[in-house]
């Protein structure tokens, strides 16, 4: 039988995230300079055709869960085609879930077929409710369609929607009860993210981030919460809302690192497989792809990654170096 793929620290990796471009169509100031950043070329992308041989190397090595990102996912012009190829894939365990995080302005128009095509789940990234306040954001006046995004994904019966927020100082930090609260109503689960060093312009501050403990103060100034058990490799950490059923969640990538359960390796849009977001080295699947390696070859190679797997982030260590690549080119 195939061993599953599993690190020097024991950790079996069964999540796949995937890259489907590094273009996006916001500019948020926590990712990306206004101007956008050196856009990969076209010729590096991977083909369809070469994401799901990929991606069912992934899955025959035991991967059961996919996830799109990006960039922004949507803006792939055959995004339905590569959820229904990838959903398809079989392996030891099973076919893949499918899931997708989107800033879901294309959602109004791709949310049935993606649903037809067998995604089984979104999470949608909105940091604000406030138009203005998203306008700057985001650098784009599009709060609107990211609203019809959500109520698009509900509409066609994607279950649970997670939302998820970047909290930010003196941006959205006194919005986190707010958001709660619109999730809440609706049934969807908020989760809040603190801030990473992935920026492209280099602008992470520590001192600057909010951190999970304030988060849940200010949450608690509102609500009751009382924390779920059974988090597994999940990287949030969940709490019921007022007894539940609803929850909220907190990702604490920076002052409670989850990497001891990390289940994650990430292929970006022009085929480099990193065992981390945080990742100094890359493994080139695109240049073997193309000099015709076979499937063996393939899965060796993501051994090979996954062999140099760090144990943790080390964002906290005075030598932290930032990855080369910001977060749209990587995935998130
Ligand atoms: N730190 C934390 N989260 C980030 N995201 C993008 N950049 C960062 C960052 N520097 C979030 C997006 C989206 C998810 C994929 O990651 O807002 O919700
Ligand atoms: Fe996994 Fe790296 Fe994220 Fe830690 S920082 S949880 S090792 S991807």
């Amino acid at each position: 039988m195939t061993q599953p793929l599993v690190d020097r620290f024991g950790r079996v990796h069964r999540d796949l995230r995937i890259s489907l471009t590094d273009r996006c169509s916001l500019r948020c100031t926590y990712c990306m300079p206004a101007e956008g950043v050196p856009w990969l070329a076209g010729s590096t992308m991977l083909s369809t055709d070469e994401l799901v041989r990929i991606a069912g190397v992934a899955v025959g090595l035991g991967v059961t869960e996919i996830r799109l990102t990006g960039g922004e996912p949507l803006l792939r012009p055959d995004v339905v085609d590569v959820v229904r190829r990838m959903a398809a894939l079989t392996g030891p365990g099973g076919s893949p879930e499918v899931s997708l995080t989107t800033n879901a302005l294309r959602l109004p128009a791709l949310a049935a077929p993606l649903r037809d095509a067998g995604l089984a789940r979104v999470n949608i990234s909105i940091d604000t409710l406030d138009r203005e306040r998203f306008a700057a954001l985001t650098r784009r006046d599009r709060l609107h369609d990211t609203l019809a995004g959500i109520a698009a994904a509900d509409a066609v019966g994607f279950s649970p929607i997670k939302l998820n927020a970047v909290a930010m100082r003196g941006v959205n930090d006194d919005e986190v009860v707010d958001l709660v609260r619109f999730a809440v109503e609706r049934g969807y689960q908020m989760r809040f993210i603190e801030q990473m060093p992935l920026d492209a312009g280099h602008t992470w501050d520590r001192t600057a981030m909010v951190t999970q403990a304030e988060i849940l103060a200010s949450l608690r100034a509102a609500f009751e919460l009382t924390e779920v058990p059974g988090r597994g490799s999940a990287p949030a950490e969940t709490w019921y809302v007022d007894g539940g059923p609803a929850t909220v969640g907190v990702i604490a990538s920076v002052t409670a690192p989850f990497c001891g359960t990390c289940d994650r390796v990430r292929l970006t849009a022009d085929g480099q497989l990193r065992s981390c977001l945080f990742a100094r080295s890359e493994t080139d699947l695109r240049t073997l792809l193309r000099e015709g390696a076979d499937d063996d070859a393939l899965a060796a190679a993501f051994r090979a990654c996954l062999a140099g797997k760090k144990p943790g982030h080390d964002i906290d260590d005075p030598t932290f170096l930032q990855p080369d690549r910001p977060m749209s080119a990587i995935g998130g």
